[in-house]
């Protein structure tokens, strides 16, 4: 509300006005006395009977002082004309008001002259007269104020002009108006005259009251009215202040106030006092420490106390150390353990000496900062006394002089398995495997159960391990990379468990084009001694090079002979070309034709081959890796692994022609030169893809689960072997009449460049990606592992009926989809067990895929009990292109990546710190359970449980289905 001063107010003056009047009979100056006896001035003019009337009354001068816009209010009585009788045509009801401007009063003779003034406005009365119930007339006072000016000079005069009417003007009051000085928003406005013009406004700034600072710029616009307008900006209270009426007054003792703002002072938190006025920080009773970033309104706490029921235990393959979490948490929930290690080994009767642990001993997930209550440690020495201290610490640890809260436990790692304290030796090389071998384990206290070899890249980014295991004391390490050194260590499983690992052996690979060094000797021998001697050194080889598996022969790499011809001969046997007979084209190899015909040898029954031709004008370079695949073959015998019947590379032609086929060019590479062929058992329904497809839906769940049957028969034989096929697929699975399947395309796992299905990768290799494992795409990891993988997706393609795995994804899509966790749902009509096998073979870590033989030994189970396949995988679980979406992985699954699939990869450690390394134990889990291996966020912890709630569904259906995990 606007503030009113006043220039002048006839009702307060005490003395004489000294008005002038013109006439001076005009106007009269009336002064009567009230009650208090103060002058009552009134002027009074009332000559309406004559006409012609202009008389003028003039005030003193008045001082304009810092008005820029003065208002002027006149109280007065003005007689209604018909009131008076005898008076109209000259009796009026209005008069007018004049001013006039000057610098300084007007000297006193001064003449007045009517157009020095000028005129503000006509004034008429609201209410003349009012008419009583009686019919008598009552004199009403009216007022009304008007604006004058804009005034600018030291003063002014009023002038009012009466031209004939009645008036009696009881009062004149002359002011301006200011915005009053005020508090806004914690800053102080001064009073401010507003501006002469009406349509801007004053900008005035407010200044912040005591204990209160600037937020922004306090602002508030004075307006012509006197009101303020639109406040901007604001002060808030400094710390140790709030906001009181107004104003920033100090927090009380007791409270505090640490951030400067318009909130109330806060009590102390609990364990804190302040104990003067406008504390900005409660300080920490004794004993009690606030951590570094802990927030001033947190309560003071305490290191915990030392954790509880520490215990460890040994099994076979690790220490572990568990415990409670103590009793007293100081008030903290940022508790977390740091295992200290000392290793304290006395001699007989010698006092026990102890020192820290081998920096080499692991400890997962970490020796210091677990915010779980177990930890897993590795690579223990044996026959070794280990003491842990498990200290517990939280935020305010080590900031006070309370001591550290330890729990201490002893362990003797008797217990364990004996040590492994053979040598590793490295029988021979090629560019991509290694033969090693070693002597039985010393004085085992135990049966030993197999050998682990595990194995990495020496000089490698990341480390990446790798193992296989055997029963014998040799193995042949396959799928490595050219001149490359590895790290090798070895140990025992023993029943008693295992041994600790042997130290680190180096072995390196040969380069690629430098035969190996067994295979030199082959080679050279050969060349002196002949075909004879070449066999038998081959068999001495063979029988006296370590290998993997007692009883199954190992695959030699044709790759390793000096002249590939030899390893053709070695293992292909060559066919006279009068003997076969082609019937047909049946399709077009990257080589050349391949036809269908017949193979008669004199004496023997009739076979139906496929016969696959090298075309004419072919270079060496091709002849030799068109008859690689022959020599690959050749070494197989297996009833799901296409047959060999031999090779035609010797002859200088002819051969007959079936009758209805005449010399066309089709046949021209044979005709023209040495014919090259390589002629295979003949496969009825040819390509398993292209089967598939023209027969969709027209096979029961157990025929489609008898060829993949076969199938993993032939790879469990490929592997076993130490072959990596690298091209499995539908496509290169042949289908008999019988449908018996059979695994074909041996040229490509060299190089797969002939595979129309192979793309490009980063590192510039060429790879079927839709059926190929990540860590093959990724880094060229081949191994039987990855095609474990790659068979998942030709059981897919089965039992989709030959759809292309991922449809019409592109590869780049099908890369980062694996990546990100998903896999091909189940296509319709696919019983639920076989599902989980594809997603047990898709595990990201390979180590984690079942191998060939427990694929197969899972499908006999499904096919000697084919009710367990009557469970379908609902429609519902389609692909779906959301994490979130996906169903919950199955029993197969790794827990890292079911973690991984639920986007909760953050906690695998503490999963396997706790102990929870099994699908059948994640199972048991309770919410305490999940909060304990310390999961804190309810979200984290909801989505674990229910994911863990489905787990238990399927968990359920497989018991009943009778799999053995
Ligand atoms: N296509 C390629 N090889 C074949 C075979 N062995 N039998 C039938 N068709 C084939």
């Amino acid at each position: 509300m606007f503030k009113v001063l006043v220039l002048l107010d006839t009702t307060t003056v005490l003395g004489e006005l000294d008005w002038k009047t013109f006439p001076v009979n005009g106007w009269d100056a009336i002064t009567e006395m009230d009650e208090q006896n103060r002058p009552i001035h009134t002027f009074q003019v009332c000559h309406v009977m004559e006409p012609n009337q202009n008389n003028w009354l003039r005030s003193g001068w008045i001082q304009r002082q810092a008005a820029q816009r003065v208002y002027v209010e006149l109280r007065f009585t003005l007689r209604d004309c018909n009131s008076i009788p005898w008076v109209s045509g000259t009796c009026k009801e209005t008069f007018n008001l004049f001013y006039l401007q000057t610098d300084e009063p007007l000297p006193g003779r001064t003449r007045f002259r009517s157009t020095d003034y000028a005129k503000v406005d006509t004034i008429a009365a609201d209410e003349s007269f009012t008419q009583t119930d009686l019919g008598d007339r009552v004199l009403r006072l009216n007022t009304e104020v008007r604006e004058v000016g804009p005034v600018t000079k030291k003063g002014f005069y009023l002038a009012f002009q009466d031209v004939g009417a009645c008036i009696a003007l009881v009062s004149v009051k002359v002011f301006y108006k200011r915005c009053p000085s005020t508090l806004r928003n914690l800053a102080e406005f001064p009073e401010t005259v507003p501006h002469m013009d009406s349509s801007s406004l004053v900008e005035v700034r407010g200044a912040c009251v005591e204990n209160a600072e600037e937020r922004d710029t306090p602002k508030l616009y004075c307006g012509a009215d006197g009101d303020w307008l639109v406040p901007l900006g604001r002060c808030i209270c400094r710390i140790g202040h709030e906001e009181m009426d107004d104003h920033c007054r100090a927090c009380k003792p007791g409270y505090f106030k640490a951030f400067a703002g318009n909130t109330k002072c806060s009590k102390c938190p609990q364990h804190s006092s302040s104990h003067d006025q406008a504390a900005t920080i409660c300080h920490c009773n004794k004993g009690f420490y606030r951590g570094v970033k802990d927030p001033s309104s947190m309560a003071c706490t305490r290191p915990p106390s030392a954790p509880r029921n520490l215990v460890s235990l040994i099994n076979d393959t690790a220490l572990f150390l568990q415990w409670m979490p103590p009793i007293n948490t100081g008030g903290r929930s940022d508790i977390t353990y740091n295992v200290l290690c000392q290793r304290c080994d006395g001699g007989d009767g010698i006092v026990t000496q102890c020192e820290p642990c081998e920096p080499d001993l692991r400890f997962i997930p970490r020796p210091l900062g677990i915010t779980g209550t177990s930890v897993a440690i590795l690579d223990y020495a044996i026959y070794a006394n280990y003491t842990f201290h498990v200290e517990a610490v939280n935020g305010v640890s080590g900031l006070g002089v309370a001591p550290r809260s330890l729990a201490n436990v002893t362990v003797n790692t008797h217990q364990a398995g004996p040590a492994f304290l053979g040598i590793v030796r490295k029988d021979w090389t090629t560019h991509n495997s290694i033969a090693l071998s070693w002597s039985e384990v010393e004085q085992p206290t135990s049966d030993i159960v197999d050998y682990e070899i595990k194995y990495h890249e020496k000089e490698q980014e990341q480390l990446i391990y790798s193992s296989t295991r055997t029963k014998s004391t040799s193995v042949v390490v396959t799928g490595l990379r050219p001149s490359t050194v590895y790290v090798f260590h070895v140990r025992a499983r023993t029943s008693a468990g295992y041994t600790a690992f042997s130290p680190n052996f180096e072995f390196a690979t040969a380069a690629e084009d430098i035969a190996d060094q067994g295979q030199v000797l082959v080679v050279v021998t050969a060349s002196v001694g002949g075909f004879s001697l070449l066999h038998t050194v081959m068999f001495l080889f063979v029988s006296y090079a370590p290998v993997p598996f007692s009883g199954i022969k190992t695959y030699v790499d044709p790759d390793t002979y000096e002249d590939p011809t030899q390893a053709v001969e070695e293992f292909a046997k060559e066919i006279d070309p009068s003997y076969i007979c082609i019937d047909r084209v049946i399709g077009a190899g990257e080589f050349g034709e391949v036809c269908s015909g017949h193979l008669r040898i004199p004496g023997r029954k009739d076979i139906a081959v496929a016969i696959k031709t090298l075309k004419g004008g072919y270079m060496e370079e091709q002849r030799r890796e068109f008859l690689r695949e022959a020599s690959i073959i050749g070494q197989f015998n297996n009833s799901n692994i296409i047959r060999l019947e031999g090779v035609v590379t010797k002859s200088e032609l002819y051969m007959h022609l079936s009758t209805h086929l005449s010399y066309s060019n089709t046949f021209f590479p044979i005709l023209s030169g040495r014919p090259v062929m390589i002629v295979v058992e003949y496969m009825e329904n040819g390509a398993l893809d292209a089967f598939l497809r023209t027969r969709e839906g027209q096979f029961t769940v157990l025929q489609l689960v008898g060829m993949l049957r076969g199938i993993a028969v032939g790879m469990m034989y490929l592997s076993d072997m130490g072959y990596v096929h690298r091209d499995l697929a539908a496509r290169n699975i042949l289908v008999d009449e019988n449908l018996v399947c059979k695994v074909s395309d041996f040229g490509m796992s060299r190089i797969l460049e002939d595979d129309s299905e192979s793309a490009y990768t980063a590192s510039g290799g060429k790879i079927p990606i839709r059926w190929t494992a990540p860590e093959a795409i990724a880094y060229g990891k081949f191994s039987s592992a990855s095609d474990v993988w790659s068979y998942a997706i030709v059981m897919w393609e089965v039992m989709s009926y030959g759809e292309r795995p991922y449809w019409e994804m592109s590869n780049q899509d099908v890369i980062l989809s694996i990546e990100e966790g998903y896999r091909l749902p189940a296509p319709i009509g696919c019983p639920m067990t076989l599902h989980q096998l594809m997603l047990h073979c898709w595990q990201k870590e390979s180590s984690q895929r079942p191998s060939f033989n427990d694929m197969l030994s899972f499908l006999d189970k499904l096919i000697i009990n084919p009710s367990s396949m009557l469970t379908l995988v609902n429609d519902a679980l389609s692909f779906s292109d959301s994490p979130e979406e996906m169903p919950d992985y199955p029993l197969f699954i790794s827990i890292g990546d079911w973690l991984d699939s639920i986007k909760m990869s953050q906690y695998k450690s503490n999963f396997l710190a706790a102990g929870y390394t099994t699908p059948d134990s994640i199972a048991t889990m309770s919410i305490e359970d999940i909060k304990r291996i310390g999961v804190c966020l309810i979200g984290h912890q909801r989505r674990i449980i229910s994911s863990i709630q489905s787990l238990r569904l399927q968990l359920h259906h497989i018991h009943q289905s009778g799999f053995q995990v």
